[in-house]
Order: C-alpha cells, then structure tokens, then sequence
C-alpha cells in the first residue's frame, strides 16, 4: 500500500517481480511471455483472493463430521478488458476453475487515448465478486471506463477488484479520482506515462506481446 494509493497493493512476491522482470525484456519470445502472463496472473490471484468470505459448510470426513470453510456466495466473476486482459483470465480461470468470465471490449481512440466499448458480456451481478484484469492500468481512462460499465451492469465498487501487472501514478491519479474504493493489486508502479500514453520503464504494448501482432 502506498500513501498517496491507500487502496493499491503492489504485490512484491520474489516469483511475481522475477516473473515480471522476463516480462519487461524486449528479448523475451510470444511464447514466453505468454506462459509468464498466466502464471504471474495465477500467483496474484492467490492475494487478490485473499479476504473473499469463508462460510461453514457441514461436511462428513473419513473420521467424523465437521464444520468445514468453503467460499461464501455467488461464484466469482473475472472479466477480462480485450485483448490483453485474456492473457491474465487464462492464470484466474486455472486457479477458480468454477469462476464465471465475462468480456468487456474497448478500444483506445490513438488521438484522445479515451476507450470506446464495441462488446460487453457479463454474468448475472447479485451480490458477486467481480475481479477486472487488464494488464496494463497507464492513463487510467479503460480501467475507469470498465468500472463504469460494471456499475451500470449492478457491481458497485465495493464488489470490485482490479488486477493489472503494472501502474503508473498518472493512471492510478485518474482512477481515483473516480473510483477510489475500487482494490487495484499490481505487480509494480512504474514511473511514467510517454507521450504516447506507453507506461516507462513498462514492457511495450502488453495485446502485442501476448498475440504477436504489431
Ligand atoms: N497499454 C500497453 O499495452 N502498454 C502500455 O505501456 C500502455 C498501455
């Protein structure tokens, strides 16, 4: 937690920065990067779960019956921001195999940086958790827009968590200012924003690397 980001977490796990660090370098092949995303996606999603609320379940063991903890509630919800929110679903969907997906798909305007939405496809909200995934948060305006959609699909803020790799204070500034009750959980918080709207040091456009297109 940082002081001036009182609901980021940066998730300093050893296998999470080593992970990253691979991610970064522009040597690293599709095929690599694309394994590192879903396996840090994975070990991340091990803390962003963490204060998901247990209930009792009455069970009976070999031995004798017990009051045993499983996962209160609805089946949590991660939904991917396309394209390269996919890349981190696949790590989530292998560690809640049970989880819904939704889809939510923006694009980013190359002049205004603002996102547009051209597909959202949710499961039913009720008092779920929903877990947002986009690598990248940089100027923050697709992270609050996904937000936005969210909430107006019936997910308030307090159901929500966001998950990327890598912040920069501009982007998590912008978020704030909207949606300051939202968790974010990142692997890093980076320096910058270019003038392009790329986060430095950064690892490059995350869609590209993860698909191999340019
Ligand atoms: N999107 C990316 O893929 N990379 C950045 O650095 C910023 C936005």
């Amino acid at each position: 937690m940082t002081t001036e980001f009182p609901n980021l977490h940066v998730l300093d796990h050893p296998l999470i920065q080593h992970k990253l660090s691979h991610m970064r370098d522009k040597g690293t092949s599709t095929r690599t990067f694309r394994t590192l995303l879903r396996e840090i996606a994975l070990l991340m999603g091990y803390e962003v779960t963490r204060n998901l609320p247990l209930e009792n379940r009455r069970i009976e063991t070999p031995m004798q019956a017990m009051d045993a903890p499983v996962l209160q509630g609805k089946k949590v919800a991660i939904v991917p921001i396309l394209r390269a929110g996919n890349g981190m679903a696949d790590g989530l969907m292998e560690l809640m195999p049970g989880a819904r997906v939704g889809h939510i798909g923006l694009v980013r305007d190359p002049e205004t940086h603002k996102p547009s939405e051209y597909l959202v496809k949710l499961p039913e909200a009720a008092s779920r958790t929903f877990i947002l995934v986009d690598p990248m948060l940089a100027t923050g305006h697709s992270a609050v827009h996904a937000v936005d959609v969210l909430n107006r699909h019936g997910v308030p803020d307090e159901n929500i968590l966001f998950l990327a790799l890598v912040t920069v204070p501009e982007g998590m500034r912008t978020f704030n200012a909207k949606h300051p009750n939202v968790q974010v959980y990142v692997a890093s918080l980076d320096e910058r924003l270019d003038d392009h709207a790329y986060i430095l040091p950064g690892l490059g456009d995350a869609g590209d690397r993860l698909f191999g297109t340019k």
